[in-house]
């Protein structure tokens, strides 16, 4: 069942009473990434609430915004296709912004400083933005969100802790190409063979897994940088490996600390990321 606003879901909710009301947060454009966090959703949740919004606060490139893929009709099949109760709930740009579409300024320390915080500018505003209006809009028990986002994952869980929401915000698994390559709706923007190369992100976060204790983490940054100046249809942006509690990127390794390697690169111009825990 697809919901435009806010009203009809609610009434709707209250006719269904759920014991666990699960929120899965998406901007549409759905592949088989997005349908696996709706099937661990739907495995905890007597009713799945499927937001599709292309969130515009949380992109600082306009062609970004205008470029990314818009496919309601195939992503309302691909749902239909899942077992279990799950409403899909399409809000207009009115009803997730009814004061402007402007974001909101959040503290979120360390978490948004580096990576996709420190070459993204405002992007964790905005995804904080529309999150905390689309949890008081929802009013969610739970809510799914990919760990390839992963700083936008601990982010999330921040937001919650910040505005006393009574929410589970639970990681999945990143699901992948055959190659490696993270589901991303950006793939989509890819040609075949410029999707075969990129499988490099995730072999490159691969590598660091496998080398983590034999290398410093600044050698590894070095040997990444070099394996991309080589690639002549990529742009490496990043490679960082950092705390997975605060995300700050280290340069010494203390026992007992859990690491995750980063990656951001742009293929033939479409900007791609990834991560892994390493330890
Ligand atoms: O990960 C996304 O698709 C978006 O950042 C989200 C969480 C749906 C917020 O717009």
């Amino acid at each position: 069942m697809i919901f435009k606003n806010i009203s009809d879901l609610r009434h709707h909710l209250i006719e269904q009473l759920p014991n666990a009301l699960g929120l899965v947060p998406t901007m549409g454009a759905l592949h088989d990434g997005h349908l696996s966090i709706i099937k661990d959703a739907i495995a905890d949740c007597d009713v799945v609430v499927v937001s599709i919004f292309v969130n515009p606060t949380q992109f600082n490139d306009p062609k970004d915004l205008s470029n990314y893929p818009r496919t309601l009709k195939e992503d309302v099949e691909k749902i239909n296709q899942l077992h279990g109760n799950i409403l899909i709930y399409c809000p207009s740009v009115k009803e997730v912004y009814p004061h402007g579409v402007v974001s909101e300024t959040f503290d979120f320390g360390s978490l948004s400083k580096y990576m996709e915080g420190q070459y993204r500018g405002g992007h964790f505003d905005g995804v904080g933005t529309v999150l905390k209006r689309l949890f008081q809009l929802v009013k969610p028990n739970k809510a799914y969100f990919g760990k390839k986002d992963y700083q936008q994952f601990a982010i999330v869980k921040k937001l919650v802790d910040i505005e006393n929401f009574s929410i589970e915000v639970i990681g999945c698994e990143t699901y992948r190409e055959s190659n490696g390559l993270a589901k991303s709706s950006r793939n989509k923007l890819l040609s075949k063979d410029q999707m075969q190369e990129a499988e490099i992100l995730y072999s490159c976060l691969k590598w660091a897994k496998e080398n983590f204790h034999k290398q410093a983490p600044t050698e590894m940054k070095k040997k990444v940088k070099s394996i991309f100046t080589s690639k002549e249809n990529f742009k490496l942006e990043y490679f960082e490996i950092a705390d997975e509690n605060d995300l700050v990127p280290v340069v010494k390794l203390i026992k007992g600390k859990r690491y995750r390697a980063f990656i951001a690169a742009y293929c033939s111009g479409v900007r791609l990321i990834d991560n892994i825990a390493l330890n």
